[in-house]
């Protein structure tokens, strides 16, 4: 996928699958407890969406880690630094509950205006803070604002991260009403969707029982950003979904 030098600003959506529970027969002789891992979800083949969540953790983290454990969802959570550093246990709890985690800054910069020093400075600080809390490293970065350029992009290069926007917003910032939330949402929701949302916003949190019910309702697997762009073949430094006039 080709770079351009431009700014830009998108929206985005997800799937999951789930491993069905296995019984046993009693009579079968009993081998070596063989792990039963989730089954990856094929989201080429299975309506799949990935609902993100920005800037946490929030305070209101742990309760939609329990929403999103109750319903057997998964999402991805583009975290900021500062915040992975304040609130460590819900980084920890998020990978382990088989969440992404992805890289958001450390103090959420415009990164088309910062100088590439304070860029790479920002990414690491956030890489740090993250492994210390959870023991991984995000592989994708979302920069602050959706906002990006070539240097920007030559950075995420240099840290072998694509650059993951999203198709779409739930605009939750912005309305902070439940009913709103999750009428936007099931809007904008398609297949391979990446949906932009926040875990600071309270509403969202309340919103998303009703909203992850209504999506697996309509036949979703609601999955990480990683299993929906896989098809993709994303490369360190590209952006994904491709900017209107971005393309060439
Ligand atoms: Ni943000």
């Amino acid at each position: 996928m080709s770079r351009q030098l431009t700014s830009l600003l998108a929206i985005a959506a997800v799937c999951v699958a789930l491993a069905p529970g296995q019984a046993q027969a009693a009579t079968t002789p009993k081998k070596a407890a063989t792990p039963k891992k989730a089954a990856a979800v094929d989201c080429s083949q299975v309506k799949c969406i990935a609902l993100t969540f920005d800037d946490g953790p929030g305070k209101y983290a742990g309760t939609l880690l329990d929403t999103l454990k109750k319903y057997d969802a998964k999402a991805t959570f583009f975290l900021e630094g500062q915040y992975a550093k304040s609130r460590p246990q819900f980084v920890k709890r998020m990978a382990a509950e088989g969440h992404e985690l992805g890289n958001h800054s450390y103090t959420h910069p415009d990164f088309t205006k910062s100088e590439p020093a304070a860029i790479r400075s920002e990414i690491q600080k956030t890489q740090d803070a993250v492994k210390k809390a959870a023991g991984v490293e995000p592989k994708l970065l979302r920069p602050p604002y959706g906002l990006a350029d070539l240097t920007v992009s030559d950075i995420a290069a240099e840290f072998k991260m694509p650059i993951i926007l999203w198709t779409a917003g739930s605009e939750d910032w912005a309305s902070k009403n439940v009913e709103a939330i999750k009428k936007k949402t099931l809007e904008v929701a398609k297949p391979n969707g990446i949906i932009l949302m926040h875990d600071w916003v309270k509403q969202t949190v309340d919103a998303m029982p009703s909203i992850v019910k209504s999506l697996q309702g309509k036949g979703y697997h609601l999955v990480t950003v990683s299993d929906v762009v896989k098809g993709e073949n994303l490369e360190a430094g590209d952006i994904f979904p491709v900017p209107a006039g971005w393309e060439n």
